[in-house]
């Protein structure tokens, strides 16, 4: 579990969650927000010394981030469309997959928090054993769609890592990922108090598609 305290990112987070924040500015803090989470993972991957020569004709010992060759990306839309954008700029070798997974509203969802979740378009690339799969997704609350995300890319392969990107994650739905998959990395901006009774994160910032997309 990875939370971004860099200041940036927490600057970025205060204006998503502003009411006042129209959806310009909301998407392309999303997009900065991708950028800074990507720049975070990158920090915990693995890449190999190397060996360049300058213009100088003379030797200089370097790095190549190996491990970003490798890299999935997983678009739970839609939230996750300006998220992917900023990942995108630091893995832009990265393949994709996309994943149509919303929660089916129904009234009130609290005290248990089970949403059905509706997965109607599902396309992933092929993983391999050496492939980092960042699975893109604001908002983790109650994890139901998280949860119905990672058995479909269970479905296709055992990757090296699997990473959620998130800007908020709630305790519960931190809980039932780690609780099925302890070996899931969490990358997020904030964990906040908890679930109000339709499922939405408090504070949170409200609903993060309809912020976005208009
Ligand atoms: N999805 C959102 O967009 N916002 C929440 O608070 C929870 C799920």
């Amino acid at each position: 579990m990875k939370i971004i305290d860099h200041p940036l990112a927490q600057e970025v987070l205060t204006i998503l969650r502003d009411r006042n924040t129209g959806q310009i500015v909301f998407r392309k803090s999303l997009v900065k927000l991708g950028r800074l989470i990507g720049y975070e993972i990158a920090r915990t991957m693995r890449g190999q010394e190397v060996e360049v020569e300058t213009p100088l004709g003379v030797k200089a010992k370097g790095f190549r981030l190996t491990d970003a060759d490798h890299v999935i990306i997983i678009n739970v839309l839609r939230a996750a469309v300006p998220l992917v954008e900023g990942l995108l700029k630091i893995f832009p070798a990265a393949r994709q997959g996309i994943i149509s997974a919303r929660r089916v509203e129904e009234g009130v969802a609290a005290p248990e928090f089970n949403f059905k979740i509706e997965k109607n378009y599902v396309k992933l690339t092929k993983i391999r054993p050496e492939d980092t799969v960042i699975i893109a997704d604001p908002m983790l609350a109650s994890g139901c769609t998280m949860l119905a995300v990672l058995e479909e890319v269970y479905k296709v392969g055992k990757p090296k890592r699997v990473i959620i990107a998130s800007v908020i994650a709630a305790p519960l739905g931190i809980q039932r990922i780690l609780e099925k998959y302890p070996d899931v990395e969490i990358f997020t901006v904030s964990v906040d108090e908890g679930l109000n009774e339709h499922g939405y994160i408090v504070p949170g910032l409200g609903d993060a598609g309809d912020r976005a997309f208009g």
